[in-house]
């Protein structure tokens, strides 16, 4: 192997706004999406296994019934940060989104670590997503007779919760093969390019709103109100119910908001960003907040909150209204969405991991374009296959838990960016600028390390009662991207090289061909 040319930036150099700019995936695009546009691609992206499963756990072993309290903190943390999103992407409309608005504004170091957290992030929530769908998928196939055995559809590690809220893990002999093959179908079609697949995207955005609204519509009738008290469970010790459990139970169902950014992404097709981005922002939050409240008020009236810690919550609660053929709708409407879900992430983190590829910053193999299918095949396949390894063997909850950290940490670096930007590129054109001055991205730092804060006492908790699990995942990720980096990244990095990126020609993305489905509605 001939060895590397001489750096000649340091760890902080960074990315040109210019070069930024001609990486934009979607300059080609017309303007063409509304507000209407925007606020749909936006719940198309969010809604997923934060309601139709991770609620559930939340409720049952953090907040109770007061899980709704938790919607509000969770979305108003997601609002900050998407205001500061919503502007770097009006301004670098790019491949790879805040890996590479971190590249302009912070420098290598910082956007090596936002990148390596966004494939936690993506990767990981990939994965969360597809054991949620591994349970709708199971009840479903129980109910038409086709009974999986449960060593095939739950997770090698399994968790509990203890007296005191703390989780338990524990290894066991089973596999989860039904999430690790929901991911491989997905890795599939990825790789064959889902551009195709927008008109069908669309339809499931339709099919899983239905499905929660029917849900409401049906389940109204059935709420016992005193399942509703108490409606914050007193403390029992940790982050068992009471004050801590509602910012701890924030802390999961910060999940169910994950995705959101993908409205940002879509700025340079606005019609007019300046107004359209804040409402597609902020109105799909809002709706799904909505959403979300109103499904948990239902599920958690349905059912006492202390028996929803199950990967089916709203499947539960529909087997309790005995409806055999609602609850068969509702099944299948749960997994289409969840499906979508699962390829929206999938994608997300492909894309991420190509726009490191192609900065030089990880091996080249990965940014190589299928000559075919125009997709980043080689990465989609090891990504898809790792993402399936890890939904196989871990539970939810770790899962979970590991996505809203690594998400809480990007929103953080995103909003720092917005800070940073301002003050070295005040030039800059910014088709939407994030009101308020530099409160917006400031309580958008406050508010997800708010939302972090709980996770790291969780995680280090857990590490000192002698389970380390979650501490080691957490751990060696991280290790492991500081050792990619240090030996392999920091030493062939395009721009540290003072090299111009070999190939900046845009690829088609998952996002913008279902913005553009919309569009032709
Ligand atoms: N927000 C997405 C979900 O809940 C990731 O599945």
């Amino acid at each position: 192997m001939s060895e590397a040319p001489q750096r000649t930036g340091g760890l902080f150099i960074k990315k040109s706004v210019a070069q930024c700019q001609r990486e934009a995936t979607n300059h080609s695009l017309k303007r063409t999406l509304g507000p209407v546009n925007l606020v749909l691609l936006g719940i198309g992206c969010i809604i997923g296994a934060g309601i139709y499963v991770m609620t559930g756990n939340a409720a049952a072993n953090f907040a109770g019934p007061a899980v709704l309290l938790s919607f509000i903190i969770a979305g108003a943390a997601c609002g900050f940060a998407g205001l500061c999103y919503a502007e770097l992407a009006s301004t670098m409309p790019v491949a790879g989104s805040a890996y590479t608005y971190s590249y302009a504004a912070m420098g290598e170091l910082l956007a090596w670590t936002m990148g390596w957290l966004l494939v936690l992030e993506y990767g990981v929530a990939a994965a969360t997503v597809a054991v949620g769908w591994s349970g709708y998928v199971k009840s479903f196939l129980t109910d038409v007779g086709l009974a999986v055995p449960i060593s095939l559809a739950s997770s090698t590690i399994q968790s509990a919760a203890d007296a005191t809220g703390q989780l338990v893990f524990s290894a066991t002999g089973n596999i989860n093969l039904v999430a690790a093959g929901g991911i491989l179908m997905v890795t599939g079609l990825l790789v064959l390019g889902v551009s195709e697949s927008a008109q069908v995207n669309n339809v499931i955005v339709f099919i899983k709103v239905g499905v929660l609204v029917a849900f409401v519509l049906a389940g109204v009738g059935f709420i016992e109100p005193a399942n509703w008290t108490p409606f914050i469970p007193e403390n029992e010790g940790g982050f068992k119910y009471g004050v801590p459990g509602v910012f701890r139970a924030a802390s999961v169902i910060f999940f169910a908001y994950v995705g959101f950014e993908a409205v940002s992404t879509a700025a340079s097709e606005a019609r007019n960003p300046q107004r359209d981005m804040p409402i597609g922002i902020l109105g799909s939050l809002f709706v799904c907040t909505a959403i979300y409240m109103i499904v948990a008020a239902v599920l958690t009236g349905i059912v006492p909150y202390n028996q929803l810690g199950v990967p089916e919550p709203i499947a539960v609660a529909v087997d309790r209204m005995g409806m055999p053929t609602f609850s068969f709708f509702i099944k299948v409407g749960a997994i289409a969405g969840l499906s979508s879900v699962m390829l929206i992430l999938t994608y997300g983190q492909s894309r991420v991991f190509f726009a490191m590829a192609r900065d030089g910053l990880l091996p080249r193999m990965f940014s190589v374009i299928h000559p075919k299918f125009r997709t980043p095949w080689k990465g989609t396949i090891l990504l898809g296959g790792l993402i399936a390894i890890a939904a196989a063997l871990l539970p939810i909850t770790i899962l979970g838990d590991l996505v809203s950290l690594g998400t809480a940490f990007a929103f953080a670096m995103v909003c720092a960016s917005v800070l940073w930007l301002r003050k070295a590129r005040p030039d800059l054109h910014r088709p939407f600028r994030a009101p308020g001055g530099v409160w917006v991205p400031i309580f958008g730092i406050l508010s997800a390390g708010v939302l972090a804060a709980p996770l790291i006492i969780d995680v280090i908790a857990k590490a000192g009662n002698g389970d380390p699990i979650p501490a080691y995942i957490i751990g060696s990720y991280l290790v492991i991207g500081a050792l990619v980096y240090a030996f392999y990244g920091y030493k062939h990095s395009r721009i540290g090289h003072g090299l111009e990126i070999l190939d900046d020609s845009p690829l088609p993305g998952v996002l913008q061909a279902q913005a553009r489905g919309l569009d032709e509605k």
